[in-house]
């Protein structure tokens, strides 16, 4: 079976009745959300928030009942999936343009599980290029100061026009080398005016599920740092 498949029919075993749901964005946490659909449907009672416009469409069409991220006060289970991740657990996301939702999403979530096929899984981040969400207005002095920084920015273009995010901002992708400093990069893009958030995610989720050639891989993070002091 498809290493993404079997991974988002493996997440679902951690969703237990009663639960509110961070979902994720992509075409692995599609599988999720299709078998959550069949629990549903089997009489699974949960509330979800999506993480992108593109993701709640489909938990319409699947009859997945949704709430606003600011109708709740924490979530208790963030599933998503990413685009790198090390040994670490510092991952790279945004691929799909969702990265500002899904980190809010994650920030309030009592435990967040990513979901993968194995090519995600590196020794360093850093090939995939560093998504980042900005302001549209300024966006090319913002794209000359990126460049200042060495960051190697692109625009994301969709249609020969500007990619736009569901927050209405656009998406610049920083080509930086594998293995680069985390915290110069961190550190810079923090200081430049119109950039929102960076798709660059340290240390957050609890738990990996990997699909591989030979099944499901699930690997535990013991050395998350809570920032949530209601996590146990
Ligand atoms: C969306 O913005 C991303 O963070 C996705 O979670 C990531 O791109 C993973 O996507 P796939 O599951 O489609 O590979």
């Amino acid at each position: 079976m498809d290493e993404k498949k079997i991974a988002g029919i493996k997440v679902t075993e951690y969703i237990k009745n009663n639960m509110l749901l961070g979902l994720g964005t992509g075409s692995t946490v599609y599988y999720m959300i299709e078998k959550l659909r069949e629990l549903v449907n089997q009489g699974l009672n949960i509330k979800a928030v999506a993480t992108s416009q593109s993701t709640a469409n489909l938990a319409n069409e699947f009859k997945i009942p949704l709430v606003s991220i600011d109708e709740v006060e924490r979530i208790d289970l963030a599933i998503d999936g990413a685009d790198e991740i090390d040994g670490q657990f510092n991952a790279i996301k945004g691929g799909g343009g969702a990265l500002f939702r899904e980190k809010m999403v994650a920030n309030i979530a009592d435990k967040v599980i990513w979901i993968m096929d194995s090519s995600k899984v590196v020794d360093s981040i850093g090939t995939f290029p560093l998504p980042v969400e900005i302001l549209p207005y300024g966006y090319r002095h913002i794209l000359k100061k990126l460049k200042l920084l060495s960051l190697n920015p692109v625009l994301r273009m969709k249609d020969e026009i500007p990619f736009v995010t569901d927050n209405h901002n656009y998406i610049v992708d920083l080509h930086i080398e594998k293995a680069f400093d985390i915290k110069y990069v961190s550190e810079n893009l923090k200081c430049v005016t119109g950039v929102l958030e960076i798709g660059m995610f340290l240390n957050t989720c609890d738990r990996i599920i990997v699909g591989t050639s030979n099944g499901v891989k699930v690997v535990e993070n013991t050395n998350k740092i809570s920032i949530l002091n209601h996590k146990n």
